[in-house]
């Protein structure tokens, strides 16, 4: 929808940068605390990694979400837009020592705990520290989530997780460590996952899990369903905030929940996607041997998700309505991969057009690299450009 941008404010500002609608991330994040909310201890984090930009961070934060993360870096990033630590939980397979002290010195909520390494290493730096450190053990599932092989995490070939085979003994291990707090399980079958079929199917993992602890007198306390649901990347305007709700009730009616057991979600791209549109400007329009070329100023340095998963954002020209042509629509980076789409209809191009690559507020801004020694891109929210110095309106 070219209505909803402020083209007039685009104008003069230096390209490519990310444009968040923050009016969408704020109906986006009360959709899912209405719908989490209509069942008993729901807990939602946001994760991190889809989008850390400290303005996001800090709406998330003021939305009363808690945060899901993978890194100090992204631990200190929410303590400092405000998070409360209480609300933090730290998953990732390698986590360094300095990453598990800064965690235990903020007196974080949990430890999604990968390998039985690591629980130990946690146990040893909270006693070094005289605390207990609460955990979670992160279960691999081998449930198959239908989506891009690059973002599937809960398959056995994964390194993700703990074996399922291996969960008896990691539980009886974490019960039995004096600084350790076995509070759960925590599972995470991938990303962009819109068949709910998938998350019926890690319930049903999970309740089976359970029984076989619950046989054992071991209770879990917090069940941790990771993240994963997808969006429509395909046409946003239609669907700018996911179906939430059928998300949460298919947790309700396929998880078998103990009593006072709190479920905790971690998600990230649902969140925020929809909210982000990077902004490019066209270079130069080339006619190949068989084909025409759009070459922009923005490329996989700022969204990644095309080489690297063959994702296909929605182009528009927002500055033309002239009749529609087909473009390879690539960007300047000195990689054959560096493609937003091929043979793709737009309105005809010209030099200095505006190009708007939709759905770019999840795994856009936080996966920016300087290859080819480029700048960081800005960011601007319709706020900033309210009262923005910088170009002439
Ligand atoms: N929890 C865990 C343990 C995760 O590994 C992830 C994502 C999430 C939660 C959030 O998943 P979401 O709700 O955003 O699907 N860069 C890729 C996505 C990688 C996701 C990695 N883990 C992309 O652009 O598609």
């Amino acid at each position: 929808m070219k209505g909803m941008f402020p083209l007039h404010r685009f104008r003069d500002l230096p390209t490519p940068f990310y444009y968040y609608d923050t009016d969408l991330l704020r109906q986006t994040t009360d959709t899912v605390r209405r719908e989490a909310g209509k069942y008993e201890d729901f807990v939602v984090h946001y994760a991190v990694k889809a989008n850390a930009n400290p303005k996001i961070l800090g709406m998330i934060c003021a939305s009363g979400l808690g945060a899901d993360c993978v890194s100090g870096g992204e631990i200190q990033a929410c303590l400092d837009a405000g998070f409360s630590p209480n609300k933090i939980v730290y998953a990732g397979v390698g986590k360094s020592d300095w990453e598990i002290n800064l965690a235990l010195e903020a007196g974080i909520f949990c430890f999604n705990v990968e390998s039985m390494p690591e629980l130990e290493i946690i146990n040893e730096l909270a006693a070094a520290k005289n605390v207990t450190a609460g955990i979670c053990l992160r279960i691999n599932p081998d449930v198959d989530a239908h989506t891009h092989a690059n973002i599937t995490t809960g398959l056995a070939e994964n390194k993700f997780g703990i074996a399922m085979n291996e969960m008896e003994t990691a539980v009886l291990k974490a019960t039995s460590l004096s600084n350790i707090n076995f509070m759960g399980l925590h599972f995470h079958i991938g990303s962009q996952i819109l068949e709910m079929n998938d998350f019926e199917k890690l319930c049903n993992r999970i309740n089976a899990l359970q029984d076989l602890l619950e046989a054992r007198g071991i209770v879990v306390k917090e069940l941790n369903v990771g993240g994963g649901l997808g969006v429509d990347y395909e046409v946003p305007d239609q669907h700018p905030i996911p179906d939430f709700e059928t998300y949460f009730a298919t947790y309700h009616h396929h998880l078998k929940r103990r009593p006072g057991q709190r479920v905790h979600f971690e998600l990230g791209r649902a969140i925020v996607a929809q909210m982000g549109t990077l902004i490019s400007r066209t270079l130069y329009v080339k006619q190949g041997t068989h084909k025409k070329f759009a070459i922009l100023d923005a490329g996989m340095t700022e969204l990644i998700r095309p080489a690297l998963y063959q994702a296909l954002h929605k182009i528009e020209n927002l500055s033309s309505k002239a009749p529609q042509e087909r473009y390879d629509v690539v960007g300047p980076i000195c990689e054959s991969s560096d493609v937003f789409a091929k043979d793709y209809l737009l309105n005809q191009l010209h030099r200095g057009d505006l190009v708007a690559i939709r759905s770019s507020g999840a795994y856009g801004e936080s996966m920016a690299s300087q290859y080819n020694c480029r700048k960081l891109p800005k960011s601007y929210t319709p706020e900033d450009l309210q009262d923005c110095q910088c170009h002439k309106i």
